[in-house]
């Protein structure tokens, strides 16, 4: 399966996306998590993308696409993938088409998770992450047993700083204009598949393992 992750900010991507890599065993290629390591280990690359990322915009092109490039040559990808957060435009999906023709390996799904503008707020500013394990806890829908503790490796949880109001608002802008476009993008080439992601995490998950595993 090689699989494109749509959906606004705060839809659940990486969510879903972490329970996928669990059943199929296949990786996640994040864009958001590779430009947030850069940042974090203060590359130059890092210290490029930061300014983009704190404002809630689009990093080039040019930057995004040769990281994501380099990730889909690695061998751990010979079986499939799910890209979660790229293309985040038709540019970089027309990229990626071209990319991937080459290796004759083409983009089997794009699966959208849809969930309404009203919902994401509250989902984006509740959201809380580990700095060690990287699990996702949300203040207002599942929140750790301790405040700022992980459940799961005792981590301490952080906010990222994308995460704020003015910013969010701006993201989520930019997923209108720029990335919405992309639902019918893969509509036209007869592999888009949606899911609605209100409701319980799980049973989200059993309907984007039922539609993926449709013919
Ligand atoms: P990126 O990291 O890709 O962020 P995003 O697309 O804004 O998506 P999020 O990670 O915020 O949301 P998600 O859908 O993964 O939701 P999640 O599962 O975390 O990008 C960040 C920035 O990097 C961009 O703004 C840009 O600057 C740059 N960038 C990245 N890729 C780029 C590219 N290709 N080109 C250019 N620039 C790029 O869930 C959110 C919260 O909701 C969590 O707290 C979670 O616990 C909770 N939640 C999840 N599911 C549910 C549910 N069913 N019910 C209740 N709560 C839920």
């Amino acid at each position: 399966m090689r699989l494109v992750l749509l959906g606004a900010p705060g839809a659940g991507k990486g969510t879903q996306a972490k329970k996928l890599i669990e059943k199929y065993g296949i990786p996640q290629i994040s864009t958001g998590d590779i430009l947030r390591k850069a940042v974090t280990d203060g590359t130059p690359l890092g210290k490029e993308a930061k300014s983009y990322m704190d404002k809630g915009e689009l990093v080039p092109d040019s930057v995004v696409i040769g990281l994501v490039k380099e990730r889909l040559a690695k061998d751990d990808c010979n079986d499939g993938f799910i890209l979660d957060g790229f293309p985040r435009n038709t540019s970089q999906a027309q990229t990626l088409d071209g990319v991937l023709a080459m290796m004759n390996t083409p983009i089997t799904v794009a699966l959208s998770v849809d969930v309404d503008k009203d919902d994401l707020m509250k989902r984006l500013t509740g959201r809380r992450t580990c700095k060690s394990c990287q699990q996702m806890y949300n203040i207002y829908s599942s929140p750790s047993g301790q405040d700022g503790i992980c459940d799961k490796c005792g981590g301490t949880l952080f906010q990222r700083d994308d995460d704020k109001e003015e910013t969010i608002k701006n993201r989520l802008d930019i997923y209108e204009k720029s990335t919405a476009p992309l639902i019918d993008y893969y509509k036209k080439k007869g592999i888009l598949k949606s899911v609605m992601g209100v409701g319980n995490i799980d049973e989200i998950f059993k309907k984007v393992c039922e539609l993926l595993e449709k013919k």
